[in-house]
């Protein structure tokens, strides 16, 4: 306790003992324990970098960035050779149990306002199943199609597992066994005020926020999870995030691309929807790939059009990758400083316990959070891969409690792809100018999760529902 409390005060983080001697024995041991947690050299290397330093920009020379290169989606995927080629390769690593799917939904929601873990969100428009049912479904689907057994490992935060796992509990895993649903706590890391100090959120009790999704690398180490899916035989794990129900998580030609590819990382593009539309945007930067946010990436670059008028920088990252195993063991469990997913800077209101020991509530930002983000580690991955998605079938995000991305435009994109597998199959249905039909429909990922199989299970019913309001087809 002793050489613990002169290593803080060294660090000149000694105020987090201010109470611990008015503290009970179990509450010391708790304040304790979690100052072990703490990195006391990290920190100090991130209130330097990011707390005290003049400029805390991105840091970016924006005149040489350039558009990324990606493998454009062709007209009709299976004609074409290099992605009919991808989808053999794909199809025969899922088949031999070589790929996992990774939900990161360790995030707090706070924008849509819903006050319980995002994954337990209904969004389906007839059935009102929630995000993690969908992404259950999706990946029995695929399970059964490929006779494979899919892991699928699932990152919560010390906030929200409890209430995770006992959903998952509550409804019997959606039908997948239990063994092959892996849950782990994503880290934490102290959140200092403006002054670069730990903030004390109760007397025994330090603020500790989640190191944001980048926190999965070293977090599915620690855990033991990749352990597990080593142990497995795991080779390539499917990365989404909670917060999209059209992601197409099992996708044998991305597989097959990054395989072929040799890539340690690779990554989804969809062209953005409008030169403002708020995603990170895939670019080079001396020679390496990187991901720069809508929020860092100045309008002007955002808006820049080509000789065509066609958008420069027009790939979007919907946050869909595939990593090797072997890329998050060594990014995960490396000590080197320069080998790690370098941390952001957030200013938030953190509740904070004032000089005279009241818990205060603040209006404004006081304090600051770290985090890391998952696509900092593609200028460190050997040979990333970017292939084109279409967005009707990938990409719909529920973020906003209203207008854009929103659980409205959700279930919109949601039935408009229904319609299209519908129409491919001979069946055409009133939408509006969208493609977006006016009656209510829902297809159950374990019916079809994509549009070919779609028209192949549809032919192969007997009899054919009516087609109304409310339709389910599961
Ligand atoms: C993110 C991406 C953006 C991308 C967009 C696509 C960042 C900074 N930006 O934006 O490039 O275009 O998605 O929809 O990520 N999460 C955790 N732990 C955390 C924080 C977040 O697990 O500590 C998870 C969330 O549960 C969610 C995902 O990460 O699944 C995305 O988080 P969010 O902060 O909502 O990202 P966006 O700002 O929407």
């Amino acid at each position: 306790m002793q050489d613990l409390r002169e290593r803080f005060e060294k660090a000149g983080q000694g105020h987090v003992f201010k109470y611990f001697d008015a503290l009970d024995k179990g509450e010391q041991e708790a304040l304790l324990n979690q100052l072990k947690m703490v990195d006391l050299d990290e920190l100090e290397r991130l209130n330097k970098t990011l707390v005290f330093a003049k400029n805390t920009d991105a840091g970016i020379d924006f005149s040489k960035l350039t558009p990324a290169p990606y493998i454009p989606l062709p007209p009709e995927k299976d004609a074409d050779a290099q992605w009919a080629k991808a989808k053999e390769v794909g199809e025969e690593a899922i088949r031999s149990g070589k790929l996992a799917a990774f939900v990161v939904a360790g995030g707090q929601g706070t924008r849509l306002g819903f006050n319980a873990p995002k994954g337990l969100y209904k969004v389906t428009p007839v059935k009102q199943k929630s995000l993690f049912q969908v992404f259950a479904e999706k990946i029995l689907s695929a399970s059964r199609k490929y006779g494979v057994r899919i892991p699928w490992i699932v990152m919560t935060s010390h906030i929200n597992n409890a209430a995770t796992v006992e959903f998952f509990e509550e409804n019997a895993y959606f039908g997948l066994d239990k063994g092959d649903v892996i849950f782990f706590k994503q880290g934490l890391m102290p959140a200092v005020d403006l002054g670069g100090k730990i903030i004390l959120e109760g007397k025994g009790k330090i603020a500790m926020t989640p190191d944001g999704h980048g926190g999965c690398l070293r977090g599915m180490v620690r855990s033991g999870a990749l352990a597990e899916l080593k142990r497995r035989g795991i080779e390539c794990v499917s990365y989404f995030q909670v917060d999209n129900p059209l992601v197409n998580i099992i996708d044998p030609y991305f597989v097959g691309f990054h395989i072929l590819g040799k890539s340690d990382m690779s990554s989804k593009m969809i062209p953005k929807a409008y030169a403002l539309e708020k995603v990170g945007h895939f670019c080079m930067l001396d020679g390496k790939l990187t991901v720069v946010e809508y929020s860092d990436l100045p309008a002007q670059y955002q808006e820049q059009v080509d000789e065509n008028g066609k958008l420069k920088f027009i790939a979007g990252s919907v946050a869909i990758h595939i990593l090797d195993v072997g890329f998050i063991e060594r990014l995960g469990s490396s000590t080197k400083p320069e080998d790690r997913l370098p941390f952001h800077r957030a200013n938030k209101k953190i509740p904070f316990i004032d000089d005279s020991g009241v818990l205060q509530k603040p209006e404004k930002p006081n304090g600051i959070k770290f985090e890391m983000f998952v696509f900092d580690a593609l200028p460190m991955a050997a040979n990333p891969v970017i292939i084109e998605g279409f967005r009707g079938d990938e990409f719909s995000p529920v973020k906003n409690a209203e207008g854009l991305d929103s659980p409205a435009t959700c279930k919109a994109h949601q039935k408009a792809q229904w319609a299209r597998w519908l129409a491919a199959a001979g069946v055409n249905i009133d939408t509006d100018k969208d493609g977006v039909p006016g009656i209510d429909i829902e297809i159950s990922p374990l019916f079809a999760s994509n549009q070919a199989d779609f028209v192949a299970s549809w032919n192969a019913l007997g009899q054919k529902p009516e087609i109304r309001n409310g339709l389910y087809i599961a």
